[in-house]
């Protein structure tokens, strides 16, 4: 069901970054920074009025554990650890202002989320995520940038849309085979520990 409305929006979520809340245990195995498990989308709804801004509502989760950098004392290193967010992201219509909410819902995660898209229309849209870590510790910097974009399509990963006469608005949501919603993140910056092994002749 095409909803008729084109959207130039950019929209922008950042989630708490608490810095408070230090990791307090090291990984003492073997660093890790690769393959990386895929980010996780369980749950996302896209709310189209017939006026007013459009509202995305989302729940993302990063699965994986990489080593952040050296840890001196315990000869291990310094984790970033999984991370999950709820956002919660309202788009006005042409290029007004916008607003955005994020949930953090994990502990010991120096991350933060940031969403973004450019017009945003339900039958076929892109959204890019954004993951980045950034701390220091014994006097060095260490971050991470993820990358991930994803495609949304109406009849494809998003149901077709419903209409809800009382609010008057078209609502989607992502079908439930395609849920949660597998995306595959990139690293795009790195200071710290950053080696990827070369990969491998493997033709499997
Ligand atoms: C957007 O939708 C979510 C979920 O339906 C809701 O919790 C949130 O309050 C809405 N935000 C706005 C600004 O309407
Ligand atoms: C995030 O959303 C999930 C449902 O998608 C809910 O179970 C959880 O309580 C939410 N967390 C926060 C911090 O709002
Ligand atoms: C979805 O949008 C992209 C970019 O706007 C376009 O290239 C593509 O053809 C569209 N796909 C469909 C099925 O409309
Ligand atoms: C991380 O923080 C350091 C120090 O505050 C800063 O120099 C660096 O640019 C930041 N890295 C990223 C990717 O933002
Ligand atoms: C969602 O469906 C569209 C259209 O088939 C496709 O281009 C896109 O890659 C799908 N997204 C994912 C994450 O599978
Ligand atoms: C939809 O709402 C309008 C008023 O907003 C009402 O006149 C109409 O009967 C409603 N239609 C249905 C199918 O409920």
């Amino acid at each position: 069901m095409r909803q008729p409305t084109r959207l130039v929006a950019a929209l922008a979520a950042v989630f708490l970054f608490c810095q408070t809340q230090l990791a307090s245990a090291y990984d003492t195995a073997l660093p890790h920074i690769w393959p990386l498990d895929p980010w996780k989308i369980s749950n996302l709804k896209i709310t189209v009025p017939t006026f007013g801004p459009i509202n995305i509502s989302l729940a993302i989760e990063n699965p994986n554990t990489v080593s952040a950098g050296p840890e001196p004392q315990n000869n291990g290193y310094l984790p970033f650890a999984p991370s999950a967010a709820n956002c919660s992201v309202t788009a006005e219509r042409g290029a007004g202002p916008m607003k955005a909410e994020c949930v953090e819902t994990s502990q010991f995660s120096y991350g933060v989320f940031r969403v973004t898209g450019n017009n945003i229309s339900p039958p076929n849209f892109t959204l890019a995520f954004n993951l980045e870590y950034n701390v220091t510790r014994w006097n060095s910097p260490m971050w991470k940038v993820y990358d991930a974009p994803a495609t949304f399509e109406v009849g494809k990963n998003l149901t077709l849309g419903k209409y809800d006469n009382a609010t008057r608005a078209w609502t989607y949501e992502l079908r439930p085979e395609n849920t949660p919603f597998e995306i595959p993140p990139a690293m795009t910056d790195c200071h710290g520990y950053c080696y990827i092994p070369p990969p491998t002749n493997d033709t499997r």
